[in-house]
């Protein structure tokens, strides 16, 4: 189903009036693709649902959760972790006493306890005076966060997870796996809007200087001016020497690729 551009900023409208959540900045074929996805479970004509979605503040929502897509997995794309796990960890450990992370449109949190499960096991590998490491996560979306601190999985988003780490790091609860207390207490939740000009680095971290950002497949759902204004923002918040890692179809800006080394560019990452 195609939805065109006034009826995207219709639906745009609904959902600001009745959620107070304001997607007009979002990419108009991520919104349309999101709304056409809605309509095919609902089995509605676009002028009928947005008629409906006036009225209703309930649908309002689920078309927002529809939108915010908060689908992850450990160990997503586990390339990207073998080279975090190789390269950039060791030579942060190596110059850093306190490793900041800052996983970005964290959804369920999986990304960012990935991460905590791979300093974890650099740092007990270490004999001496360990560096400490904080990973902040965030998201706008706040179900997601509250599901992301309980720190409980079903079986399959640990399907990337290697048979070592899921003993050392999960303990099997029901049909699940829950996140070891000594994984979980490196990672803080907060809720922050990417898309929000006031602050830099989100405000529980005591802003920026991360050595280490990961912002993947978050970036698609904007417009091409607001990513390049979201990854001015990421790139304000790493430390000189911090790393940026992207998701696999999203790229950084012409006027930042002077200003970043890449590192690896097909896995999208790089460093300031
Ligand atoms: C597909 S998930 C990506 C999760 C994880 N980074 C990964 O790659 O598996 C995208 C997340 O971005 C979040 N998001 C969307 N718009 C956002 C915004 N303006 N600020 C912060 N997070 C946002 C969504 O709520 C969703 O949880």
């Amino acid at each position: 189903l195609n939805i065109d551009r006034e009826q995207i900023n219709c639906f745009v409208e609904a959902i600001r009036d009745n959620t107070g959540t304001d997607l007009s900045e979002y990419c108009g074929n991520t919104l349309s693709a999101r709304i056409s996805h809605r309509l095919s479970q609902i089995d509605l004509d676009p002028d009928s649902y947005l008629n409906f979605c006036r009225n209703d503040p309930d649908e309002c929502q689920t078309l927002v959760d529809t939108i915010a897509v908060n689908v992850s997995w450990f160990f997503r794309n586990p390339i990207v972790f073998e080279i975090i796990a190789q390269t950039i960890l060791p030579r942060l450990i190596a110059k850093t006493k306190t490793i900041r992370v800052w996983s970005a449109g964290c959804a369920g949190g999986e990304e960012a306890y990935s991460i905590a499960i791979l300093i974890r096991d650099l740092l007990n590998s270490l004999p001496n005076a360990q560096p400490q490491a904080l990973v902040f996560a965030t998201d706008i979306d706040q179900e997601v966060l509250a599901k992301a601190r309980t720190g409980y999985y079903p079986q399959k988003s640990l399907s990337d997870v290697k048979m070592r780490f899921v003993e050392e790091c999960f303990t099997p609860k029901g049909d699940g796996y829950l996140v070891r207390p000594s994984v979980r207490e490196m990672v803080r939740f907060s809720t922050d809007n990417l898309l929000n000009d006031q602050t830099i680095a989100p405000a529980e971290s005591i802003f920026g200087s991360f050595d280490l950002i990961l912002c993947r497949n978050v970036l698609i759902y904007f417009s091409a001016e607001r990513i390049k204004k979201v990854i001015h923002k990421l790139y304000e918040s790493l430390a000189t020497g911090g790393y940026l890692v992207l998701g696999e179809s999203e790229d950084i800006s012409r006027d930042l690729k002077a200003r970043l080394n890449t590192v690896d560019r097909r896995n999208r990452i790089y460093q300031k």
